[in-house]
């Protein structure tokens, strides 16, 4: 985990980080499900992983969208499966 200072306060950063796009064309196309797995499946991980939603990202012909920081990671029309087990790696 990373963790910045400045001044006297602590400011933590998350060894990685997804952003699953749950505008309208991803969520009906799994991007709630995707948001919600995540969630749960990184309350067991031992990595520091944090999981947002986030908007639509404008490349709604390929839904579900979300990508994966760092490495600017995009995946597309992607399974929870794969998405999960990029999260492991
Ligand atoms: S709703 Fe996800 S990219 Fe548009």
């Amino acid at each position: 985990m990373g963790k910045y200072f400045l001044g006297m306060s602590k400011f933590t950063v998350p060894d990685k980080v997804l952003f699953v796009c749950t505008g309208s064309k991803c969520g009906k196309r799994g991007g709630k499900d995707m948001y919600k797995a995540a969630k749960k499946f990184v309350k067991y991980s031992p990595q520091n992983i944090e999981v947002l939603r986030i908007e639509c990202t404008d490349r709604c012909d390929y839904a579900p969208v979300c990508t994966i920081s760092p490495g600017n990671i995009w995946l597309k029309e992607y399974t929870e499966k794969e998405v999960l087990k990029l999260l492991n790696s």
